[in-house]
Formats: C-alpha cells, structure tokens, sequence
C-alpha cells in the first residue's frame, strides 16, 4: 500500500495540470483496498477513485483522498477452442491488454488500440472506437462497493453499458471499485471494418489480420488525436450528441454535408466535433487553451492551462454549439471540483 500527502496528481491526468491532493492512497490487492475501505478515516472523507486521469478535469487541488489501483495482472480464466476470458488486473494499461490480445491472435479489442488509460476505468466509461465498444467483450467485473465495502461481480447485463455510460457512472447508484475485468476474445475474429477510414486504410495492407487492424487504428489516431504525452488532453471532451431525426433534418436543410449515424428508432448521432468546427474553435486558442486543429472535439493544454480554463473554453463551446445548432454538448470529461 502506498500513502502520499500533498501529492501532485500532474502524472494522474493526461491535462497535465499540476494540481495536489490532499491524500493519494494505492493498493495492490483487493485485501489493501478492503483495507483502505474500512478506515474510519477513509470513510468519512471526501474520495475519488481514478484511473489513467485520462477523462478527468481537475478544476483546482483535491482536498480529500484519491484512491488509485496498482492491481495488475493479466491471466487465463477459461479457455475453449473458440474464446478464451481474460482476467485483467484493473491498473492494467489498457493498450497493453489490446497489444497481448493480439499477439495471442484473440480478437474482439483491436479496434480499442492506443486508447489511454486503465483497465478499470475502461470498463466503467465504456470506451469506444471505430465501431466497437468494450462492452462487446466484457463477460464481467469484480467490484467493491465503496459504501457497504461488499464484494459483487457484475455480469455484462448489470453494467447497464450505452454509449460512453455504464451503471458505475450513473451517480444515483453507489460508487463501486472495480478491481477486474473479465474480457470474452475470440481465437476466431470477426473483424469490424465498418468505419470508413479504418477500411479505406486496410486497403493497403496484403491482409486483413489483427496486427494489421491494430497497426492501422494506431495510424488513424496518431494522426488524428495527440499525443497526451507530448500535448495534455482527456481525448474527446464532449460526447457526440443523440438528436431527434426530425430535428436533425432541419439542421441538414440548413447543412446538407452535415455527419451523422442512426441511433436507433427516430434518433440521429451527429459529431460533435463537426458542430464546434463549424462554430469557428476548430485550430484557435484562448491563452494556454487550444482547440486541436485535426479534432475539434479535443481540448489541448498548450502548457501552464488551469483546470478552470479549460471549464472556461469547454463553455463558451457550448454556448456557440448551442446558439448555432440548438444542441447542448454534453461534457464526456469528468469535471473535478
Ligand atoms: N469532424 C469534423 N471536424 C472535426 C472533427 C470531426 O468535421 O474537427 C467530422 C469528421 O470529418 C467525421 C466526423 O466528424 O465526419 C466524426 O469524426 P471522427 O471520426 O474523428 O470521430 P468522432 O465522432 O469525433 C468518436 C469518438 C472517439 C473515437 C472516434 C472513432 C466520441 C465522443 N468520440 O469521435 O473517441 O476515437 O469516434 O471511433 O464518441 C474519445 O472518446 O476520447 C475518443 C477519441
């Protein structure tokens, strides 16, 4: 178990702001967490638990406690001809977990490669790319439930997943810790080609394997999202809002070339980053805050951003979208004030 007081959080979310927390507590196992979880102290305090920090905006220092999980591990739970099912420690590195995947020829998360972040955290957000979600390969999750200090598993079913939401986000329900995923890989891919440039990029390569895909979504992103290495981001900061298919032909008389994706009975996806493009941000910054010129859905700290400048920026977005379109963009960030 590891405890930090004032601990910079500035390598704990890829914004890179240099907030502190008051308390920064680590464990390794699920007995330390079980630990950590009946400390009165604990118990009464005001705690978050974080993954990578990659969806995350802290808006000033934390007074209170962040909890992080250093439970690693990646093993074979069962095994048939056709799948196998991974048990991944939480604080795995998800794109680790995609890269082992892979080179083991199990197919169901290559489309997910070089997203950043956790395991953990993966599974409560529900992240998504190129026409697959994680939910698609998650058989469970073992959790703890922070309140009552319960040990669960949640079938796939429990997780209640829709697009970039899950039941560990809906915050009327209590806050669970997940300490393993349990991902279902196929030995026999079916592979999703479905998004345009994924395909189209495919074209170049001799064969479609699960290398290739993996290669190809890590082409597609570097050129597309930066690096939170080299430039701070939390990847796209609004999710991509679910409209009405008759209100969504009013903007398209207005926007023929407007994007979209069907979203079920009488609903229509459009990107966000469209609609914040078409506003004008696309490229510009206001101080140390940018708007990334190749996705406007990404707000880049161009070095020295505070959180609240961000929160600033991501507003007056909003206000634009919502003036323009008449659509009210929903931060995919969790704002941390
Ligand atoms: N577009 C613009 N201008 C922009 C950005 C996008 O016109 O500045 C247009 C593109 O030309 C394209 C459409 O919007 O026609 C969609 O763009 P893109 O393919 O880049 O995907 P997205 O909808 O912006 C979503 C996810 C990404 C994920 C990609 C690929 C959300 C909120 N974002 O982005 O996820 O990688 O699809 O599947 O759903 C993330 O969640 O952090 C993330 C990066």
């Amino acid at each position: 178990m590891r405890i930090e007081e004032n601990y910079s959080l500035e390598k704990h979310n890829t914004f890179h702001l240099p907030v502190k927390t008051r308390w920064f507590m680590e464990y390794v196992s699920e007995e330390e967490l079980s630990r950590i979880l009946s400390d009165e102290y604990v118990q009464e305090s005001y705690s978050l638990h974080i993954g990578g920090g990659s969806n995350l905006l802290f808006l000033h220092d934390f007074n209170g406690i962040i909890l992080h999980s250093a439970i690693k591990g990646i093993t074979i739970s069962e095994e048939t001809d056709a799948q196998v099912i991974l048990r991944i420690g939480a604080a795995e590195k998800w794109d680790d977990v995609v890269e082992y995947a892979v080179k083991n020829g199990w197919g169901g998360v290559e489309n997910l490669s070089y997203i950043p972040g956790e395991a953990g955290a993966a599974a409560i957000q529900n992240i998504g790319a190129y026409g697959v979600e994680i939910k698609n390969c998650i058989e469970k999750v073992d959790t703890y439930n922070q309140l009552t200090r319960e040990k669960r598993v949640f079938t796939r079913e429990a997780c209640e997943y829709s697009y970039r939401h899950s039941y560990f986000k809906n915050e009327h329900n209590d806050p669970h810790i997940i300490t393993y995923i349990y991902l279902r890989l196929s030995k026999k891919p079916v592979f999703t080609l479905s998004y345009g440039n994924l395909s189209t990029l495919l074209n170049e390569y001799p064969e479609i394997t699960l290398t290739n895909i993996r290669e190809a979504v890590i082409r597609i992103r570097k050129e597309k999202l930066p690096e939170p290495e080299v430039l701070g981001n939390a990847g796209s900061f609004f999710t991509n809002p679910v409209i009405l298919q008759e209100y969504f032909e009013k903007i398209r008389e207005k926007y023929p070339e407007i994007p979209f994706y069907p979203a079920g009975e009488n609903k229509v996806k459009v990107p966000a980053g469209w609609l914040i493009e078409q506003c004008g941000f696309r490229g510009k910054s206001h101080g140390s805050v940018g708007v990334y010129e190749k996705q406007a859905l990404v707000l880049v700290n161009l070095g020295g951003a505070t959180g609240d400048e961000i929160a600033l920026v991501a507003e007056s977005i909003r206000t634009a979208v919502s003036e323009q379109f008449g659509i009210d963009l929903i931060p995919e960030v969790k704002y941390v004030g």
